[in-house]
This record gives structure tokens, C-alpha cells and sequence, in this order.
């Protein structure tokens, strides 16, 4: 029998609750072909090494706040409230390098005067936006937070590099979380989160910040563009989501077998599918939309919840493990039962 830890204590301190939920994908798509026609790969290629077909790209002109707004929006509409106390937007490419983000998203959205910061994590970024928004709840310095995770990958994709530019792409997706007790369709179960400075060069952009403009040499030319270790990514980012995925599941008392959905950072299908046999949940209990969104950075894990909350493969009771990866490197994981919410339109 499932031994499920998630009881309220009464006098505990309030838990984050899902109380809506929604997403945001930019309408101009990219194929694999447009790729091949541009760069040396083929849409089979794509398809067999990474599970991508498609993906959404913002048009010119479009900044990852334009995004954020959009599901920001919608998140908020399926709450049924335009009340919260934060807003976080979890993003490697903000609209500048300062200020952050989430205060003009704030502003936008007509939220008045909240409190309001972004969190980079890379892709990481909304698991460990999940953390930061429990605990501002548990301490009680906010009752609603608006949790975004958005970015313009494509802002920071090397048209050139090809290991790069046929997985990444843009998108939003956003959750409000509110105060509730642990035991509660929709409570976030405790957010086990971890990170290794050590293999920070397996993914990263160079340029662009103190490190280069205190170096006295000039800029590195296309230092503002993302540099992958592919290989060695997907190796730690199969282990390092395995690994914090079993110990959420050992905190909220679950076993692989009660997992209804494993919800994935939606880095490469080959990823997610080692992953799910590292952890024994099969393909059918696998939510997926990389083949048609791509790698969205802080945006895949709300996107994905948005769209299966919509179409029906998410239904409220689901108990759902999330997990995500990205550079950093970081990580982490937490557990979901999916609570009676909508996604807005
Ligand atoms: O969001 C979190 C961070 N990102 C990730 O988690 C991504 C992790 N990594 C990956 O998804 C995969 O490593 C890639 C999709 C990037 C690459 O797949 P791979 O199976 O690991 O390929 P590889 O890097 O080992 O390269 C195999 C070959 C190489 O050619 P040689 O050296 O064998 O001649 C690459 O140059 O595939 C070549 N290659 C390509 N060929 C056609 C790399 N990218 C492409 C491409 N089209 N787009």
C-alpha cells in the first residue's frame, strides 16, 4: 500500500498549492527541413536523435516578456483571481541584463506593486521556481505567487552551430501557486534541489557578463551564444534527474508504480526515455511534447502541464513527478498530485 507522507499538521506552515495553469507558445514554427536547408542535418537525423519535428519560434521583435505576459495571463484566468503577492519568472534569456524581467511582467499583467524577481537556473528554472514559491509561502511573505518560466532560446542559439540550433526553441508556461495544506490535490511536495559549479562549462554562455567585461581583452566573437557539451549533458542529465526524482519520491512515501505521469524537463526524447527506464516508469506513463515544442529551457515543464491539462491526458488525482535539468549545472525534482484546474485561454 502506498505510504503517503503528505498529512497536514495543524499550526504547520501553509504549503504551495496549484491553483491554475497556463502556457504560451509563439505561432511561427520552425521544421527539421527548414533546418536542413540551412544547415548540415536532415529531418530524420533530428527525429531519431532528439524526438523533435517542430518547434515554436517568437518573430522578430518578440522579447521573452511578450511571452511571459501571454501565460502569465492565462494562468492567472484559469486561477480565477488577478490577485497574487510575486511574481517569479524563471528564464536564461531575459528581455536585458538588468533589470530583471518579472518586474515589467508584473507591470503588464496590472498586478500593481508586488514583489517581483527572475531566477536563473537555466532549464532548471521553474523546479527550482517551485522551491523558492513554497517557501515564500511557508514564510508567509506571500499567499499568491505567480510562478512564469519563459524563454527566447532562439535569442541565444549560434544559427551555425547545428548541435545546438535543432533543439532549442521558445515558449511560456506559468502556474499561480497559492497557500493550502500539504495533504491537498494541487500541494507541491518538497522540493529537493541540488547543483555542480564543477561542470558549469558543459553549458554555457561565456559573454556578456563581469567575468569578460573586467577580463581588459575585447568581446570573444559569438561569445553571446550558448556552447553545449552534448554528450556529457545528456549523461548528466540523466543521472542527475534520476537520482533527485528517487528522493522526492522517497519523501512523499511514493513508489515508481504510483507515479501517473512523469513530468520532464523536455530536453531530448532519448533523455527522457533512458530516464523512465532508470526509474521504471514506462513511455505510457510519460508526458511528452518535445516533438513539437523543442527544448523551451524554463518553459517545457509548465508548457507540457498547460497542454495535458488541456487536451486530457492530465486529470485532477494524477500523481505526477516532476523533474528538470539544466546548466549549472542544476537540478531538481518534486512530486504533484494535479489538482481540478483548467488551463486559461
Ligand atoms: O536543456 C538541458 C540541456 N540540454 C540537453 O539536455 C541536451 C543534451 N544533449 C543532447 O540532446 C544530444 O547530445 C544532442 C542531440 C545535442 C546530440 O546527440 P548525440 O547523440 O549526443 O550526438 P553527438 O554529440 O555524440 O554527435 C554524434 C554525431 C557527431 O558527428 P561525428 O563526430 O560522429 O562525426 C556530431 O557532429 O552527430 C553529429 N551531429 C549532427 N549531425 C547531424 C551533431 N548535431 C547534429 C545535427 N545533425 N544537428
Amino acid at each position: 500500500m502506498r505510504d503517503d507522507r503528505r498529512r497536514h499538521r495543524p499550526g504547520a506552515a501553509p504549503a504551495a498549492v496549484v491553483a491554475g495553469v497556463g502556457g504560451h507558445l509563439p505561432p511561427d514554427v520552425v521544421t527539421n527541413d527548414d533546418l536542413s536547408a540551412r544547415l548540415d542535418t536532415s529531418d530524420d537525423w533530428i527525429r531519431a536523435r532528439t524526438g523533435i519535428s517542430v518547434r515554436h519560434v517568437a518573430s522578430p521583435g518578440t522579447a521573452t516578456s511578450d511571452l511571459a505576459v501571454a501565460a502569465g495571463r492565462r494562468a492567472l484566468r484559469s486561477a480565477g483571481s488577478p490577485r497574487v503577492d510575486a511574481v517569479l519568472v524563471a528564464t536564461m534569456t531575459p528581455d536585458h541584463p538588468s533589470p530583471a524581467t518579472a518586474p515589467e511582467v508584473a507591470t503588464r499583467l496590472g498586478l500593481g506593486d508586488v514583489a517581483a524577481f527572475d531566477l536563473g537556473a537555466m532549464c532548471a528554472g521553474f523546479v527550482y521556481g517551485l522551491g523558492v514559491a513554497s517557501g515564500l509561502i511557508a514564510g508567509r511573505a506571500a499567499e499568491r505567487v505567480l510562478l512564469i518560466g519563459a524563454e527566447v532560446m532562439t535569442s541565444v542559439v549560434d544559427p551555425q552551430d547545428r548541435s545546438v540550433a535543432v533543439l532549442f526553441a521558445d515558449g511560456a508556461g506559468a502556474v499561480v501557486l497559492r497557500a493550502g495544506t500539504p495533504d491537498e490535490p494541487g500541494a507541491v511536495g518538497r522540493v529537493v534541489l541540488g547543483s555542480d559549479g564543477a561542470r558549469g562549462e558543459l553549458l554555457k554562455i561565456s559573454g556578456g557578463g563581469s567575468r569578460e567585461r573586467r577580463s581588459g581583452r575585447p568581446p570573444v566573437p559569438g561569445g553571446e551564444y550558448l556552447r553545449m557539451r552534448g554528450r556529457e549533458i545528456f549523461r548528466q542529465a540523466v543521472e542527475r534527474m534520476t537520482d533527485s526524482s528517487r528522493a522526492a519520491l522517497e519523501d512523499a512515501g511514493w513508489k515508481s508504480g504510483d507515479v501517473d505521469g512523469l513530468v520532464a524537463h523536455q530536453a531530448n526524447a532519448r533523455i527522457l526515455a533512458a530516464l523512465g527506464a532508470e526509474l521504471d516508469i514506462p513511455a505510457e506513463r510519460q508526458l511528452s511534447n518535445i516533438a513539437h515544442t523543442g527544448n523551451t529551457g524554463a518553459a517545457s515543464i509548465p508548457l507540457l502541464l498547460a497542454e495535458a491539462a488541456g487536451t486530457g491526458r492530465l486529470a485532477p488525482g494524477h500523481r505526477l513527478l516532476l523533474t528538470s535539468f539544466g546548466g549549472g549545472l542544476a537540478w531538481g525534482a518534486t512530486t504533484l498530485v494535479w489538482p481540478d484546474v483548467t488551463p486559461g485561454h
